[in-house]
């Protein structure tokens, strides 16, 4: 590792196109950010370094995709054809499909396979820009195979340029050899699940799926206190198909995020404000399962929660594996604004990961993790859809894509 100062670029150290520096220079040492500003105040000990030259291109803090289920086995583009036939994605959970079917193709794969399979829709986020991500266990729903996609997400961050924070979903789906049983299958995930993956060190997060077809509030809550009790931060899968009250009971526990929110009434906005909960919103799950119900993004904006976007890259609701084209999806299904969906995507996001002091913004001290862009105005990472847009992923100062 070296010193060298970036150069001949836009910069845009917090993701929010209002303050963007032009013509600024950028000096890195060791893979760490020692200064950034407009290159005519560029200090004199820098002077001396070697440069190399962006061209004018647009440079963002490296982005951070906040929600995904990245790891899994199989498909269900089986199950996109009953869907676009006339059946719901709910109907379909309810019939064992859904979530289930991939819990099939999950435990059967082997840790290669799976790591495979996850590392082909991973490397499409990372030449687009992606610097961390956040990956979900949850198509197990047995100890042996949470675990084995939770190693699988580890060993993902050991082998590709980012940094990967991964999430306990135990509370994903009701696995089927507990039909019926559904708070035996919650002491299990409190009692053994939990306690054996955190001391293992596998576990950054803890999730709920809190819906008619996930788990109750109660059930929700009691994950909660689990994950209290081994100092795990919590986040939910909350008001997706139907308005439980779980973004309340999320904020009420302090939750990084509360992640979909369609149904969230203005209580809800109200809790997550005083809590500081993130909302994390997801376009591709709204868009591919066609919903109708729009998240109450006045609210939001009114009692200024923070709002991040993130893939959701998942089998069931939504096959992404592009963030930009979530930015796309979020101004125009949501209305969202270039400003918004850009910060979606980096200081919001970071925050939702309970990471703000390492990702999502440049600044002295930190890593030198950023995106050159070879665009003439932010506003094109929001505008293109699947166009590949980044000139050059920076990562600890090294090019990396
Ligand atoms: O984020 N809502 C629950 N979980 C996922 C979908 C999982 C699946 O259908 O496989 C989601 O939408
Ligand atoms: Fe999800």
């Amino acid at each position: 590792m070296s010193d060298l100062v970036w150069q001949h670029m836009n910069l845009c150290p917090g993701g929010d196109p209002g303050t963007v520096i032009s013509d600024a220079a950028l000096a890195v040492r060791d893979g760490r950010i020692m200064w950034l500003g407009a290159a005519s105040d560029l200090p004199r000990e820098f002077a001396a370094w070697p440069r190399e030259d962006l061209g004018g291109a647009w440079v963002t803090p490296s982005l951070v995709d906040c929600h995904t289920h990245l790891v899994f086995g199989g498909h269900r583009a089986d199950e996109f054809a009953l869907r676009l036939a006339g059946a719901s994605y709910e109907e379909i959970a309810r019939r064992g499909g859904g979530i289930v079917s991939t819990v099939k193709a999950t435990r059967a794969a082997d840790e290669n396979a799976l790591f495979e399979a996850a590392a082909a829709r991973l490397e499409p986020l990372l030449t687009e820009g992606v610097g961390a991500i956040e990956i979900k266990s949850g198509y197990g729903l047995e100890l042996a195979t949470e675990r084995k996609m939770l190693r699988v997400a580890r060993a993902l961050g050991r082998r590709y340029p980012v940094s990967v924070y991964t999430t306990f979903l135990g509370a994903h789906a009701l696995p089927p050899e507990y039909a019926g049983r559904a708070d035996a299958y919650i002491d299990e995930v409190c009692n053994r699940m939990l306690p054996a993956l955190a001391d293992e060190g596998l576990v950054d997060a803890v999730d709920v799926f809190c819906e008619r077809i996930g788990f109750t509030l109660a059930q929700s809550e009691r994950v909660f206190e689990a994950a209290a009790r081994h100092g795990l931060s919590v986040k939910m899968h909350a008001e997706q198909l139907s308005l439980s009250g779980g973004a309340a009971l999320s904020a009420r526990y302090r939750a990084l995020s509360a992640d979909h929110l369609e149904f969230l009434d203005e209580a809800g906005v109200q809790a997550m404000k005083e809590a500081g909960t993130v909302a994390v919103l997801l376009p591709g799950a709204y868009y591919f399962i066609r919903e109708t119900q729009l998240p109450p993004i006045e609210l939001l904006r009114r009692y200024e929660v923070p709002i991040a976007l993130a893939t959701d890259c998942n089998p069931g609701t939504s096959p992404a594996v592009s963030l930009l084209a979530m930015l796309n999806l979020g101004c125009t299904l949501f209305r969202l604004t270039v400003p918004e969906v850009l910060q979606g995507v980096t200081r919001h996001a970071a925050r939702a990961l309970g990471r703000s002091e390492h990702h999502g913004e440049l600044a002295p001290g930190r890593q030198a993790d950023f995106v050159a862009w070879s665009v003439t105005t932010l506003a094109e990472l929001a505008y293109w859809i699947g166009r590949p847009l980044a000139a050059r992923v920076v990562r600890a100062g090294a090019t990396v894509y």
